[in-house]
């Protein structure tokens, strides 16, 4: 059996870990295995960019960041598209699939990864997803590997922002990754205590959030930590088109430099905006996202053994199991506005800006 494995979309910690736990699966349970690592994601599937994994390719990577196969974007809405010979990624890939020889493609990614791996899917490709990505935003499994990770690292931030700002009496907004879905600033906030929580799925009142802030200094709290997603949206920008919301926002890209100003005014407090980016993709996996990959890089070896296509792994109620690419691919699992998460931060006064 000649399996194909690439790594597609953001990287997060936790790649490397599926790989090996796929790979130590498949080189100690499946006959005649060959496994083939696709370079920089679907880039190389496109490009036919391959090369012969070893046993040695999978030792060593538990704990390395980053992905050793490479990754890029590869946007789901051009894979369809043709040039001027009227040949589409979409051909390319399947072309290059059959060339290599392949009996089944691994695709680790999220939800963009995911979209294209329901169509080769449906073009005749045997396709085995897994969910990466530190969003958290992958329909159906409760969680997807990297998520953990990165609330470590954004909860450290949080954690070091504390003691600075509690030293200057400063109002400090902390910019979290996530895209359109909440869960990162959420457990990050919860996790590191943050005092206003700002999630893409619940639009804020800038007024509402200053007079948190307000509230606190007049207690005699001077600092104040906002927690605040990369995709947060104030009402009033939550009822615009996306173009016309980038437009009103000038040269800021999210909702945070405008809320930092709008705070420091209206709060009379020193505010300051701390951004963390990539950092929170960086680095070695948790000890729970090791363990995850693990799982979910052996389970999908034994789904390739057993010839199950056209899935992707997940956990659900804590057991690894599998759902249906076509069910899967083009939902996106964003924070309910009523989850327990949510309903437990206001529940201790973590103002929610609604
Ligand atoms: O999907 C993971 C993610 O880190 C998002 O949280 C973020 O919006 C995006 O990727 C950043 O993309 P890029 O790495 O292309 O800058």
């Amino acid at each position: 059996m000649r399996i194909g494995i690439l790594t597609s979309g953001g990287d997060c910690p936790g790649l490397n870990a599926v790989i090996r736990g796929f790979g130590k699966y498949a080189f100690e349970n499946i006959k005649n295995v060959e496994l083939i690592g696709i370079a920089d994601g679907y880039g190389g599937l496109i490009r036919g960019e391959c090369r012969e994994m070893r046993k040695s390719d999978f030792t060593g990577i538990l704990t390395l960041g980053g992905t050793i196969l490479g990754t890029s974007r590869q946007p789901f809405k051009l894979m369809t598209v043709e040039d001027e010979n009227s040949v589409s990624r979409l051909d390319l890939m399947k072309r290059n699939y059959k060339k290599m020889g392949l009996d089944c493609l691994l695709t680790l990614g999220g939800a963009g990864t995911h979209k294209t791996a329901a169509l080769l899917s449906a073009e005749g490709c045997n396709v085995i997803g897994l969910p990466k990505t530190i969003d958290n935003d992958i329909w159906g499994t409760d969680v997807t590997f990297g998520f953990h990770t990165a609330v470590d690292i954004a909860t450290e931030c949080i954690d070091r922002i504390h003691t600075t700002a509690a030293s200057h009496g400063r109002t400090m907004l902390v910019e979290i990754m996530g895209n359109k879905a909440g869960w990162l600033t959420l457990y990050a906030g919860l996790a590191g205590g943050a005092d206003v929580i700002l999630l893409p799925e619940i639009p804020f009142s800038p007024e509402k959030v200053a007079k948190a802030v307000a509230k606190r200094a007049d207690s005699g709290k001077a600092f104040s930590i906002v927690a605040i997603a990369e995709g947060a949206m104030t009402v009033e920008e939550s009822k615009m088109k996306k173009k016309e919301r980038a437009a009103a926002r000038g040269n800021d890209v999210t909702a945070t430099n405008a809320l930092a100003r709008y705070i420091a005014e209206k709060a009379d407090v020193e505010t300051r905006v701390v951004i963390p980016g990539h950092i929170q993709r960086g680095g070695s996996p948790s000890a729970y996202d090791r363990v995850l990959s693990t799982m979910f890089g052996s389970y999908a070896g034994k789904l390739a053994e057993q010839g199950k296509f056209g899935v992707t792994v997940a956990l659900v109620n804590g057991k690894v199991t599998y759902n249906a690419l076509s069910e899967i691919a083009g939902k996106a699992k964003l924070v309910p506005t009523d989850c327990q998460e949510v309903l437990t931060a206001e529940s201790i006064g973590i103002a929610l800006g609604r």
